[in-house]
C-alpha cells in the first residue's frame, strides 16, 4: 500500500524532515515539555530501561526523548504495522539516541520480530498500547525477560481489556497502570483526538465533503462520541448504532439517530468502527450497502470491517488512491475500504494532534515515574492516581492560560462537612 505521506527517498531529507516534524509537535505539548524540564535537573529514571510499543510519530519521539532526558533508555517498537511514520523512525535511530524497531507497512511476521527486539533489550517497565508488548514478554519472551519487568503501562482501551481479562485469570505478572483510564487521558484523546484525526484520515484519503453526507458511527463509547461530534459539526447527518442500552440512549438525547447496522447499512455513505469489538460490518451488510460506501475504521484492531470477508465476496479490487482500495461486488456495487481496515487516524493520517496526545503522554510519563517511586508489589491494573491526573489538567490549562478558581477556607470546611 503506497504511503499517503510522501516520505523522502533520500535519507538525509527523511531525517531532517523528521527532525523538523518532532520539534513541531514538542513545540505543541507543553506538559510535557515541562515535565522534561523538571526531569532534567532531577533525573528521577536513571538507570532504567523502559521498552515502548507505541505508534511511532512525532508525539511518540516526544515521550521518547523526555523519558531519556529523565535519565532512562529506551528501545521502541510499533504497534500498529501501519501507524510509523519513518522519517520518525529514522530521526529517532539516527540522531536522537532512541534504538527504533519499526517501517510502515511491514507484515505481520516483521511486526511481531520487532516486538521481540525490544522484549530483548530486557526492559524493567514496559509501555504499551494495545497490549501486543504485554503479551509476548508473557508467553513468549524469555522468562529473564519476564522477571526482569517491575511494571508497565497502557494507553489504551483496548489494551485495558484485554490486561483485565489477564488479571483475572490471574495471568498478569506485574503491576500495570491504565493510563487510558485517566479522565485527562480518555475524555480528550479518545473523544476529541480520535474524533478529529478518524475523520482527518478519511478526509485525507478520499477528499469526500461531508456537508450533507451520511456518517454512521458504530460504537458510543469516548471515540465514537468524538467521530459523531465532529461529524456533525462539519455537516454531516450522523447516525449511531450501539449495542449497549445506557450509550444508545446517551447518543438519542445527544440528538443523534440510533439505528442497527442492517437498517443504517442502505443509508450510510461513510461508515467508522469504533466498538473496540469484532465482526460489525460483515458479509450480511455488504449487499445492503449503497454503491461507493466508504468503510473505515478507527478501533484498535482490524477486526471490525470483516475485511476477509469483503476479499472472498469481492469480484476485484484495486488501489485507487492511497490508502483506499476499491471493491467491486458481483451485484455491480462499489465500496471503498480506507487503510486496509486498520486505525484509519494513523493508517491515513497523522494521529491524534500534539495538543491532545501531551495529555495523554503526560500521564504515561508521570506513571513511569510513579511506578519507579511507589513500586507497586502486587500484580494487577492500577489506576492513574488521582493527584497526577489533576496535576495534568492544572498544568494543561497553565499552558492554555486558563485559570481556575480557588476554594476558600469555608467552602473547604463545607465540603469536608458532607463527607463526614
Ligand atoms: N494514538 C493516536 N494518535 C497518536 C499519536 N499522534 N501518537 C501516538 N499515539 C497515538
Amino acid at each position: 500500500m503506497e504511503s499517503q505521506r510522501r516520505s523522502p527517498d533520500n535519507r538525509k531529507d527523511l531525517l531532517s524532515l523528521g527532525i523538523q516534524r518532532i520539534s513541531w509537535a514538542e513545540s505543541r505539548m507543553p506538559v510535557l515539555r515541562r515535565i522534561r524540564e523538571i526531569w532534567g535537573a532531577k533525573k528521577p529514571l536513571t538507570g532504567l530501561r523502559i521498552g515502548a510499543c507505541l505508534h511511532v510519530t512525532t508525539e511518540t519521539a516526544a515521550l521518547m526523548l523526555t523519558l531519556k532526558e529523565g535519565g532512562a533508555s529506551v528501545a521502541l517498537c510499533a504497534s500498529n504495522p501501519l501507524s510509523t511514520q519513518d522519517d520518525v523512525a529514522c530521526a529517532l535511530n539516527e540522531e536522537l539516541g532512541v534504538p527504533t524497531f519499526a517501517r510502515r507497512g511491514e507484515p505481520e511476521d516483521e511486526y511481531f520480530a520487532n516486538i521481540a527486539r525490544v522484549a530483548e533489550t530486557r526492559p524493567h517497565i514496559i509501555m504499551d498500547d494495545g497490549g501486543d508488548l504485554t503479551a509476548f514478554v508473557h508467553t513468549q519472551a524469555p522468562p529473564a525477560v519476564l522477571g526482569n519487568i517491575l511494571g508497565g503501562t497502557e494507553e489504551t482501551t483496548t489494551g485495558v481489556i484485554r490486561l483485565r481479562a489477564m488479571a483475572r485469570e490471574s495471568r498478569l505478572s506485574f503491576p500495570v497502570i491504565a493510563v487510558n483510564d485517566a479522565k485527562t487521558k480518555s475524555m480528550f484523546d479518545n473523544r476529541y483526538g480520535t474524533g478529529q484525526s478518524s475523520l482527518d484520515g478519511i478526509i485525507r484519503a478520499t477528499n469526500k465533503l461531508l456537508a450533507g453526507a451520511c456518517v454512521v458511527v458504530a460504537g458510543y463509547g469516548w471515540c465514537g462520541k468524538g467521530v459523531a461530534q465532529r461529524a456533525r459539526g462539519l455537516g454531516a447527518r450522523v447516525i449511531v448504532t450501539e449495542a449497549d442500552p445506557i450509550r444508545a440512549l446517551e447518543a438519542v438525547m445527544d440528538g443523534f439517530e440510533v439505528l442497527t447496522m442492517k437498517k443504517a447499512a442502505p443509508v450510510g455513505e461513510i461508515f467508522v468502527t469504533v466498538t473496540g469489538n469484532i465482526n460489525v460490518i460483515t458479509k450480511e451488510h455488504f449487499p445492503l450497502l449503497k454503491d461507493g460506501a466508504i468503510l473505515a475504521n478507527a478501533g484498535h484492531f482490524d477486526v471490525e470491517v470483516d475485511v476477509r470477508s469483503l476479499d472472498e465476496t469481492a469480484l476485484s479490487k484495486r488501489q485507487v488512491r492511497p490508502n483506499v482500495t476499491e471493491y467491486v461486488f458481483p451485484w455491480g456495487k462499489r465500496a471503498y475500504l480506507v487503510a486496509e481496515g486498520r486505525l484509519v487516524n494513523l493508517g491515513a493520517a497523522e494521529g491524534h494532534p500534539a495538543e491532545v496526545m501531551d495529555m495523554s503522554f503526560a500521564n504515561q510519563a508521570l506513571s513511569v515515574e510513579y511506578l519507579v517511586k511507589e513500586r507497586p508489589a502486587k500484580p494487577g491494573v492500577y489506576p492513574v492516581p488521582e493527584e497526577i491526573d489533576r496535576q495534568v489538567a492544572r498544568l494543561k490549562l497553565e499552558s492554555m492560560g486558563y485559570e481556575t478558581e480557588e476554594l476558600t477556607d469555608e467552602q473547604r470546611r463545607y465540603l469536608q462537612s458532607w463527607k463526614l
